[in-house]
C-alpha cells in the first residue's frame, strides 16, 4: 500500500484482502449524543474498574424478578454494557423452562443474534446432534448463554462482561432449577463454578453448583464451537453426554 494512497484506495485494498465488516474491540455507542470517539476506547475499562456499588446494579435490577418474563425484562432494560448497542437482538433462552437439563454456553453468535435465539447457527446446529446421540430433543432442554447480547465479530466476552452479567445467568438458573446443568466451554464454567480451571481440566468432571439453598449437579464441558474446530476432541464430548445420560436417568 503506497502511503499516500487515498481513502478510496485504502477501502478498496481491504476489500480486496476480503475485510467485509469494520468493528473495534469495543463496541461504540453510535445512538449515543456528544459522545467523542475516544469515550468508547476506555468503555471496556469503564466496565473493568465499575465500583462495586455499579457492579451490583445487576443485583438491585433482579430485586423485583419472580419469573423468567420478570427476568427477561430486567435484562432487556439493563443499559450498563455497550454491547446491548451493537447487538440485534437479545438472547434470552429457550427451551422446556420444566427441563431438568439446563445447558449454559457462552454468548450469542451471529446467527443467534439475528433471530433472538440461542445456539441456533452451526454451533447449535451440533448441539442437536450431540442432545440427540443421548436421546433428548432441544424442546426436552432448556438453553442460555452466560450474555444476552452478542460481542462485536464473536470476540471472546470480556472478564468485566461476564462479571456484569453472572448475577443474571445465576437468577435464570434459580428459576429453572434444573436437575443438571451441562456449562459448554471455559466462559461459562469460570462465570458459574467460580473457578480458573481451564475447560480441558474441568470437563467430565462433576461438580456442584451452590447458589443458597440451591445444590445442582454440573458437568463441564467443550463447547461446540471448539467441536467444529477440533473434531478429534468429540470423543471427550460424547463420554461427558453419557454421564449426564446416566445422571438424568438415575
Ligand atoms: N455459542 C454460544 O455460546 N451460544 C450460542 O447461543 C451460540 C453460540
Amino acid at each position: 500500500m503506497k502511503e499516500n494512497a487515498t481513502a478510496e484506495q485504502m477501502l478498496q485494498w481491504y476489500m480486496t484482502a476480503g475485510v467485509n465488516e469494520t468493528i473495534g474491540n469495543v463496541p461504540v455507542n453510535r445512538f449515543k449524543k456528544n459522545v467523542e470517539t475516544a469515550d468508547s476506547l476506555v468503555v471496556d475499562s469503564v466496565i473493568s474498574s465499575l465500583s462495586p456499588e455499579k457492579k451490583s446494579l445487576a443485583n438491585a435490577f433482579l430485586q423485583d424478578v419472580f419469573s423468567l418474563e420478570d427476568l427477561k425484562n430486567a435484562i432487556a432494560n439493563f443499559n450498563e454494557c455497550p454491547l446491548k448497542e451493537t447487538a440485534t437482538n437479545m438472547v434470552f433462552g429457550a427451551g422446556n423452562p420444566n427441563a431438568e437439563l439446563m445447558i449454559v454456553g457462552e454468548a450469542p453468535g451471529k446467527e443467534e443474534d439475528r433471530q433472538g435465539l440461542p445456539f441456533v447457527g452451526p454451533s447449535g446446529h451440533l448441539l442437536d446432534l450431540m442432545l440427540n446421540s443421548i436421546g433428548l430433543k432441544r424442546e426436552n432442554v432448556y438453553i442460555s448463554n452466560i450474555l444476552p447480547w452478542r460481542p462485536p465479530a464473536n470476540r471472546k466476552p470480556s472478564e468485566a462482561e461476564i462479571a456484569l452479567f453472572t448475577p443474571f445467568i445465576k437468577k435464570h438458573i434459580a428459576l429453572i432449577k434444573p436437575k443438571v446443568l451441562l456449562l459448554l466451554g471455559g466462559s461459562a464454567v469460570s462465570a458459574l463454578l467460580n473457578t480458573n480451571i481451564g475447560i480441558t481440566k474441568a470437563r467430565g468432571q462433576w461438580q456442584k453448583y451452590v447458589d443458597g439453598d440451591l445444590e445442582i449437579d454440573v458437568m463441564p464441558s467443550f463447547h461446540p464451537a471448539f467441536l467444529l474446530r477440533t473434531p478429534a476432541q468429540k470423543k471427550f464430548s460424547w463420554r461427558d453426554l453419557l454421564a449426564v445420560k446416566k445422571n438424568l436417568t438415575a
